[in-house]
């Protein structure tokens, strides 16, 4: 079993709520997700959220990456401009866009812009000097595959090609964690494999370690995260649901001795059932 330890929050929610209109969407979403430390090697923590079509993860995902201003409650992120406090970490700010990545489900790229000339725009804002952000990139390109394709545009590129220079970009540009929405629907296995590289490689960087994705797939939620939220309506009183998205359940795989696993085990299995059955309840 891995031993570990905690440091200050790395991204929280307080008492977060949507409306549309009248209409409530999310409400009374409350967690703190605490920077994870192993001794001697570089953990990259990921966080899923799962639950059913229309209990509101994009919403909560816009509004954890800043995009989308909540009506009530707030998400907290480090301030990275601030000294750490000792054992508590960095002093918290609430999140504003650009503070942190997103990666929509379109793996939107800049047509005009070749894999180098986007990866270098999205350094644009890096402290670092032009030989120190060219030798960075060239090892990302190499560590992603992407060296042979450095200098073709987005429409010369396959579907994985894409996908890794899109979360690449962000992986570049942010200093804290990267948001994906549902970044396996829709791909083929073969870019599921990709994606999924992908998030091991990032969480082997030392800048940037934590992702944060929503997926309807509950055994790559479980294969792959340390933290499992599942978002749906809860019970009310009578035993009806209320239809408004929540934080029903709250698996800490790393507590129960399942993450960072090479291989799903039973207890996994099981774990994936109980995750499934939770959000057909809710
Ligand atoms: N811009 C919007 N205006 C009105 N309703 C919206 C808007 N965006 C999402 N919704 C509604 O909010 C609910 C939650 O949507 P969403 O956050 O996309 O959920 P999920 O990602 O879990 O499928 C749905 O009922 C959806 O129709
Ligand atoms: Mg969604």
């Amino acid at each position: 079993m891995g031993t570990y330890y905690t440091e200050g929050p790395i991204l929280s929610a307080e008492n977060l709520g949507v409306k549309y209109g009248d209409k409530e969407i999310i409400k009374n979403i409350n967690f703190q997700e605490l920077d994870v430390l192993r001794p001697g090697r570089v953990q990259g923590q990921i966080i899923a959220f799962v639950g059913r079509s229309g209990r509101g993860k994009s919403t909560l995902f816009r509004c954890m990456a800043g995009l989308q201003q909540p009506n009530e409650g707030r998400v907290l992120i480090p301030d990275l401009k601030q000294e750490p406090v000792a054992g508590k970490g960095y002093p918290l700010k609430e999140v504003q866009e650009g503070d942190v990545g997103f990666v929509d489900q379109k793996y939107t790229l800049f047509r005009h812009k070749t894999i180098e000339q986007a990866l270098h725009f999205a350094m644009r804002k890096e402290p670092l000097s032009d030989e120190e952000k060219e030798a960075k990139i060239n090892q990302y390109l190499i560590d992603w595959g992407l060296e042979e394709v450095r200098n073709q545009y987005p429409n010369e590129l396959s579907g994985g090609q894409r996908q890794r220079t899109a979360i690449l970009e962000q992986v570049l540009h942010s200093a804290l964690y990267i948001i994906m929405d549902e970044p396996f629907s829709g791909l083929d296995v073969g870019n599921v494999q990709s994606v999924q590289n992908a998030f091991q490689l990032i969480s082997q960087t030392h800048e940037l370690n934590t992702i944060i994705f929503s997926t309807h797939d509950i055994d790559m939620a479980v294969n792959l995260a340390d933290s499992i939220y599942v978002i749906g309506y809860p019970t009310l009183e009578d035993g009806n649901l209320e239809p408004i998205g929540t934080i029903v359940k709250h698996y800490d795989l790393k507590a129960e001795g399942l993450a960072w696993k090479d291989q799903m085990s039973q207890d996994h299995y099981d774990l994936v059932e109980g995750i499934k059955a939770v959000m057909m309840g809710s």
